[in-house]
């Protein structure tokens, strides 16, 4: 479909239906400062939304900012993690942490976040769209399947990956690019789920290619193993 009737539909939705989240500024507001947007999204690699929350606010409290995190305690900071999983996460985020005070605050492009410890393709993309208002593109499995399902992408997942990112990157808009990033992870984590899509409720359902074929709950089909 054409992003040019994509992102207004989208970004119009996510106005009134965002989810309102510890770590996020209100649709059409302020960035939100980008060591909790960048905390946040360590924390959510391989951990649920609801999980995160709890952890989220104890870290946040402890230390308000990545000035203050930079000073803790590796062993604190492990303590505070217990639960979270993934330990070796914990362990980059204090390291980052650290290389980031150092440097007076975090950068704001993708190819210098990219050079952080624990910060990959996603997590660089994800910072420099929502903390900083770039038009990176964000492809988390939630954003994979959107867009699976809006092109109709047949390409078995994971070699349909490049296809994906490809697709979404034409969607990617150049005014509230970190809006539009997070809109699509809520669709995706709200309305276009991986079992019994709601489409009735979804604000591109008559842009959906995958639902004009009656495919959408089929999409994005997995090799079989
Ligand atoms: N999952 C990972 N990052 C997210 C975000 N910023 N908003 C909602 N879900 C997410």
């Amino acid at each position: 479909p054409d992003p040019v009737a994509v992102v207004p539909r989208l970004l119009g939705w996510y106005d009134r239906h965002a989810r309102v989240l510890p770590w996020r500024a209100p649709p059409g507001t302020a960035p939100m400062d980008p060591y909790r947007v960048w905390l946040s999204e360590v924390m959510l690699q391989q951990t649920t939304v609801a999980a995160v929350r709890a952890y989220f606010e104890r870290f946040t409290t402890l230390w308000p900012t990545v000035q203050a995190l930079a000073t803790a305690e590796e062993t604190q900071v492990m303590g505070e993690w217990a639960g979270l999983g993934y330990y070796a996460r914990a362990r980059n985020l204090l390291a980052c942490a650290r290389q980031v005070a150092a440097m007076g605050g975090f950068p704001d492009t993708r190819q210098a976040l990219a050079q952080l410890p624990g910060i990959g393709p996603y997590t660089s993309a994800a910072i420099a769209a929502i903390a900083f208002d770039r038009a990176e593109t964000v492809v988390d499995g939630n954003v994979e399947r959107v867009v699976a399902r809006l092109f109709a992408v047949d390409t078995p997942m994971p070699a349909a990956k490049p296809q994906l990112v490809a697709l979404a990157a034409t969607l990617t808009p150049d005014r509230r690019p970190g809006d539009f990033a997070q809109a699509m992870m809520d669709l995706g984590a709200t309305i276009c789920t991986p079992r019994n899509p709601a489409c009735a409720l979804c604000p591109l359902n008559d842009l959906c290619r995958a639902r004009t074929l009656g495919l959408a709950a089929e999409l994005p089909r997995k090799s079989p193993k």
